[in-house]
């Protein structure tokens, strides 16, 4: 029987996973299907519950319904837990399970990138207070990374956020970005600037360590103007194309049974997706 899942949003169209999965799909010829439904919030929990009897294996979860899904599972992961959302559903035994993959995505991202970045333990620079970055200080601390500077735009916004950590992340103010760079090995850009139609993140990297690690979560373009300008100070780079990727893998394995690999040949396969597009 043909095994299903899904990504759900709202809007949903502009998500890549169908192509990432149908790729794996065809790679290991499993007889499955990916699709794209766009399920409004007020039909989300409904939409959930009426998975099993419509073959639905599980699906991932994006904008606007990753707190829904951790709040609507049977069983959630430490990951889903300390983020406070999901972006993974499964069912076993009839019971919904959620997970968070975005931290996994993330450092398996960086792991693949930036080989060694965090073995001296660096300070890091974390940019941006929304949901994704929340995702990425969970991250960042599952590495024992010591101190992270937290800034954001609206400071109350850092602030929130930080409530939900310890006194390793350090809310700071959103002007003194450039100085603040001062000691730091990782800078990470969670904010939407830099994206294809936003306007650029404006920061001055001169005050990061010479081995300093720059990435972003913007993927579209790959190429953003902070990792051009991060390369060509002789600073490692790593675009966010990899996180994407990565957090789609443990989904996969959930559903059809096989851990699938994130290849150069899915990399060129996407990339031109987004290039495509933009
Ligand atoms: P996500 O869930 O993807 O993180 P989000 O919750 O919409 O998205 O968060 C967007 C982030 O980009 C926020 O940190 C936002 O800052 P505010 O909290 O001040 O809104 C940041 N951002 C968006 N536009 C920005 C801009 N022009 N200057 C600085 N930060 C900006």
């Amino acid at each position: 029987m043909t095994i299903k899942a899904c990504v759900i949003g709202w809007p949903v169209e502009h998500s890549r996973s169908p192509l990432i999965h149908g790729y794996w799909l065809d790679k290991h010829a499993i007889d499955g299907r990916y699709s794209r439904q766009g399920v409004a919030p007020d039909d989300f929990g409904n939409f959930v519950r009426a998975m099993p009897e419509r073959s639905f294996a599980g699906g991932n979860v994006t904008v606007p319904h990753k707190e829904a899904a951790l709040k609507c599972a049977d069983a959630a992961d430490a990951a889903a837990r300390e983020i406070g959302a999901a972006n993974t559903l499964w069912f076993e035994e009839g019971k919904l399970h959620a997970s968070n993959t975005d931290a996994y995505g993330f450092l398996a991202n960086l792991d693949e990138g930036a080989p060694g970045w965090d073995e001296a333990r660096p300070i890091a620079m974390v940019l941006g207070a929304g949901g994704a970055s929340r995702a990425i200080l969970h991250a960042l601390l599952s590495r024992g990374i010591s101190e992270i500077r937290l800034l954001n735009r609206t400071f109350s916004r850092a602030q929130a956020l930080a409530a939900h950590f310890g006194d390793r992340v350090r809310v700071q103010d959103w002007e003194a970005r450039d100085d603040l760079c001062a000691g730091c090995g990782v800078l990470v850009n969670t904010t939407t600037l830099g994206m294809t139609g936003e306007a650029p993140l404006e920061i001055d990297l001169k005050g990061l360590s010479s081995d300093a690690v720059v990435t972003d979560l913007v993927y579209a373009p790959l190429q953003t103007q902070l990792l051009r300008r991060a390369g060509d100070k002789g600073l490692r780079s790593v675009n966010g194309l990899g996180m994407l990727l990565h957090q789609a893998v443990p989904g996969f394995e959930k559903w059809f049974g096989v851990r699938p690999q994130v290849t150069s040949e899915l990399r060129t396969l996407i990339a031109a997706d987004i290039e495509g597009a933009s």
